[in-house]
């Protein structure tokens, strides 16, 4: 399918020369690199390259007026849930504890979460945001400012990991923007799906010979399934997940990391029916599969395969504390108690609550598709997200 065919929104002037710079800084990449970069190497270019990638550029990608919506832009009661869930494992570690967001995005979790921390009394020490893109900093500080002034000092901007400390770690939507490598199934071989450049310029899919590490990795998950990926069947792997689970991980000497993003146990995630893979790019509320197209003006994003993410925290000495829907972490949490102590709302915003909710938690819309895993170091807590629904043996 070509961007013609996807009948996409039109781009303005800048946005369009904006793209076509980003797509000029490609192709000499992939000149530079002899013709051919790898998936992972285009999707990091397209959405980190300082100054274009489209994280990194000033477009406004959350909410109503972006290109997607995520729990926290839906409604301020998923924060609440979660903080509820820190609140829980922040008491247990004392007043010292910290907590770390990772790629908090318009920092509406982060000023939400704040507020019902208190609110829970059990405020962290200092609320750390750690985002590849700096970018996004002004407007984080912007949404703290707006909802909880009087904590803004308690918000630090990390550039990198930070030492050791005792604390909660959360990451909503944030494994699904780590790159993934594309890989497709030829004549038993497996083979790298990477980007070359057409001769009029544009960007195009070229394949490759898998690297022994990509071909290892597809190898091991097809001696997990019992038998062989079909001829044809494409999909994508995230070979930095494990290096990048445990490098966060390191540094917390005690305490719980949450990540809340949408995925799959790898059996399911690699079953035989989905030969397509799940890479999904989204422009202006629009869902499709063209990753070449618009480069820097769309998010690119690929389920998240969570028994890698349960392996990996294993493998750096956590404990796989949880891993459930995000329809029974919220009520795990407490949601519907959210949504029926009200008698401050008038019958318009209780309305709007209840339909925020369902939102959340129907299996239709967020309720199944994302799941909650809590992953814990010498913490030893019946975790409230949890305890509804046990989806550990799955993984
Ligand atoms: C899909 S957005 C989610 C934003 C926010 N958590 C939310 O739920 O609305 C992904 C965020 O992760 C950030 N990000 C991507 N890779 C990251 C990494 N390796 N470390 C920290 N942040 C990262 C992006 O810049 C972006 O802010």
């Amino acid at each position: 399918m070509n961007v013609a065919a996807l009948d996409l929104p039109e781009l303005t002037t800048d946005e369009t020369a904006h793209s076509a710079a980003l797509q000029t800084r490609i192709a000499a990449t992939i000149g530079a690199a002899g013709g051919w970069v790898s998936f992972a190497t285009f999707m990091r270019l397209a959405l980190y390259e300082p100054g274009l990638g489209y994280y990194s550029a000033g477009a406004r990608k959350f909410g109503a007026a972006g290109d997607f919506v995520t729990a926290p832009e839906v409604a301020p009661v998923f924060s609440r849930c979660v903080a509820v869930q820190c609140a829980q494992v922040l008491r247990t570690l004392g007043p010292d504890a910290v907590m770390l967001e990772l790629g908090a995005g318009s920092g509406t979790m982060a000023a939400v979460m704040l507020a019902e921390l208190r609110k829970q009394d059990a405020l962290p020490a200092e609320y750390w945001i750690l985002d590849v893109s700096a970018d996004l900093r002004e407007r984080q500080r912007e949404a703290v400012a707006a909802t909880a002034p009087d904590l803004l000092s308690r918000v630090r901007w990390l550039d990198a990991l930070p030492a050791g400390f005792d604390g909660v770690v959360v990451g909503n939507e944030v494994l699904d923007a780590l790159v993934v490598e594309r890989f497709a199934m030829r004549a038993g071989q497996v083979r790298a799906l990477g980007v070359g450049v057409a001769d009029d310029g544009s960007l195009q899919w070229r394949e490759a010979d898998g690297s022994a590490e990509l071909a290892g990795a597809v190898r091991a998950i097809e001696a997990e399934l019992g038998q062989r990926l079909p001829e044809g069947y494409e999909s994508e792997i995230n070979l930095g997940l494990r290096p990048w689970l445990q490098a966060v991980a390191e540094p917390l000497r005690r305490g719980m990391m949450l990540f809340i993003d949408y995925g799959l146990p790898r059996r399911e995630l690699y079953a035989q029916e989905r030969s397509r893979g799940t890479l999904l790019c989204h422009f202006r509320h629009r869902f499709h599969e063209e990753a070449l197209a618009r480069v820097g003006l769309q998010d690119i994003t690929a389920w998240v395969d969570f028994t890698t993410v349960a392996e990996a925290a294993q493998s750096a000495g956590l404990d796989v504390a949880g891993y459930t829907t995000q329809a029974h972490f919220l009520i795990g949490c407490g949601i519907t108690d959210f949504v029926a102590n009200v008698a401050e709302l008038d019958l318009a915003e209780r309305v709007n609550l209840s339909r925020q909710a369902m939102i959340l938690t129907l299996p239709g819309e967020m309720g199944e598709r994302f799941k909650a895993i809590a992953l814990t170091r010498d913490c030893d807590l019946p975790l409230r997200g949890f305890g509804v629904r046990d989806l550990r043996h799955t993984l």
